[in-house]
């Protein structure tokens, strides 16, 4: 890590916060923030988070949900157990199908809540990861087609920029509500954005 970055991390207040209250990642309080203004999720829910590495937000989805709810998490990565019973941890890609199925059949109903915080490496050429963010949104949306209940909301990380419309006219299919919302926890300089998607129609997109 280089200094000057690790630096940076010390300094920024929601890291520090998310250390000193155990979380995993600073991301963490992205989604209290969201849940708290749009009551994605409540006691007893089901929810599945995409792109879950390293576990912040299934940590805050837990805390949530209690005992009664259940949190189906999925990254590329490996996600380390939190050592509770109702945290199911599956490894593979959002976007392929099977995995799709692996997250149907954990399930013990419909999901009430899909939260994505699902990002790809940047690669620094902008338009190149404005189109893989736009892929990530589609497979989330795929996923929650199978996977969500009528009235369910989802929330899924966007960036800013050209084809934002294309992708919010896309999910109005489907939802509701549709909007943008920019936690307090996203970095100044971060062209991240959430698209908070409230009561699922049950609409094929
Ligand atoms: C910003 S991090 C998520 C942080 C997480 N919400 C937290 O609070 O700990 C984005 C994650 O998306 C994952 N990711 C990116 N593309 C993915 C894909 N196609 N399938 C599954 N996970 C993916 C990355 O591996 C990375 O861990």
């Amino acid at each position: 890590m280089p200094k000057r970055w690790g630096k940076e991390r010390l300094k920024d207040f929601f890291y520090r916060m998310a250390k000193s209250r155990g979380y995993r990642s600073r991301a963490a309080f992205k989604l209290i923030e969201m849940n708290e203004k749009f009551k994605l999720f409540k006691e007893g829910s089901v929810v599945v988070d995409l792109g879950a590495y390293p576990g912040g937000w299934s940590q805050v989805a837990l805390n949530v949900v209690g005992e009664r709810g259940l949190v189906v998490a999925v990254d590329v990565r490996d996600i380390k157990s939190l050592g509770v019973p109702n945290l199911i941890v599956l490894k593979g890609d959002i976007c392929d199908e099977e995995v799709h199925g692996e997250v149907l059949r954990t399930l013990p109903r419909k999901a009430d809540a899909v939260i994505s915080d699902a990002a790809p490496k940047l690669s620094g050429v902008w338009s190149t990861d404005l189109a893989r963010q736009a892929l990530l949104i589609e497979c989330s949306l795929r996923l929650a087609h199978k996977a969500l209940r009528v009235g369910g909301n989802m929330v899924v990380k966007a960036f800013q920029g050209e084809g934002l419309d294309d992708v919010l006219r896309l999910l109005r299919k489907s939802f509701s509500v549709v909007k943008l919302y920019r936690p307090k926890a996203s970095k100044k300089a971060s062209r991240e954005i959430y698209i908070v998607c409230l009561n699922f129609k049950g609409i094929e997109a």
